[in-house]
């Protein structure tokens, strides 16, 4: 399965459906905000995993005038929505990446954030892509998931889709949901400290991390 992808984020059709509700989608502001409080408002170099159009990297940006943005993805419609956002802007970089593989060389962050995207990996991905994060952090620096969790009953993420107004039948294909536990534990086990679920509603969790300043 390794490397298959998330197939419906390269059509224009599932992309602009996403992109027509993303703001809609209940208490979404309130854990981005809870993200926004906790990437440092001096981080200089902000990675983006999943990037999409841009959304994340446009709010850091509202308040880190000096910060330097790369977003990932492998869609092409996201990617020209985010070309189309950030249309002049210098400061940010967007790179065509399928997150199923390594990342490139890429630097050094001072942030990795990401939001709504790991989910669609398989887990083993999950894990090693959080350890590739961990190496691409500068010491002290902020992993922050805004991510799609599983929930612990089908009674639960039932209710989650009811409450987000989606039919079951709408759930993404390549969505691969996993539990806040069990992504809580990798991340302690892979060095980072802190790490704790910052906010959760239903299905929706903000999972931060951060790279000890000393590596011991
Ligand atoms: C629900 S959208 C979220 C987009 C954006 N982060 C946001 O918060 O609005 C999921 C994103 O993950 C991207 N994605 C899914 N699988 C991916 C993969 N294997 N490699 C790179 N990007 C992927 C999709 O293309 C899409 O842009």
């Amino acid at each position: 399965m390794k490397g298959m992808p998330a197939e419906e984020w390269t059509t224009a059709e599932h992309v602009h459906r996403y992109l027509g509700r993303a703001d809609e989608y209940p208490r979404r502001t309130e854990g981005e905000s809870v993200l926004l409080e906790r990437v440092p408002r001096d981080a200089r170099r902000i990675l983006d995993l999943g990037t999409g159009d841009g959304r994340l990297l446009a709010l850091l940006r509202i308040d880190r005038h000096g910060m330097l943005g790369v977003g990932l993805d492998f869609s092409e419609p996201m990617l020209a929505a985010a070309l189309k956002r950030f249309a002049g802007d210098e400061r940010i970089e967007l790179v065509t990446q399928d997150l199923a593989e390594p990342l490139p060389e890429l630097g050094r962050f001072d942030a990795v954030v990401s939001s709504m995207a790991i989910h669609h990996l398989e887990h083993e991905r999950k894990r090693s892509l959080y350890g590739e994060v961990f190496d691409l952090l500068e010491p002290g620096g902020v992993f922050a998931n805004f991510e799609h969790v599983a929930s612990p009953t089908h009674r639960l993420h039932l209710a989650f889709f009811e409450a987000i107004g989606e039919p079951l039948e709408h759930e993404d294909p390549s969505d691969r949901l996993l539990d806040v536990e069990t992504q809580l534990a990798w991340l302690r086990e892979l060095g980072f400290d802190d790490v704790d679920c910052y906010w959760k509603w239903l299905e929706m969790a903000l999972l931060i991390g951060i790279k000890p300043a000393e590596v011991g």
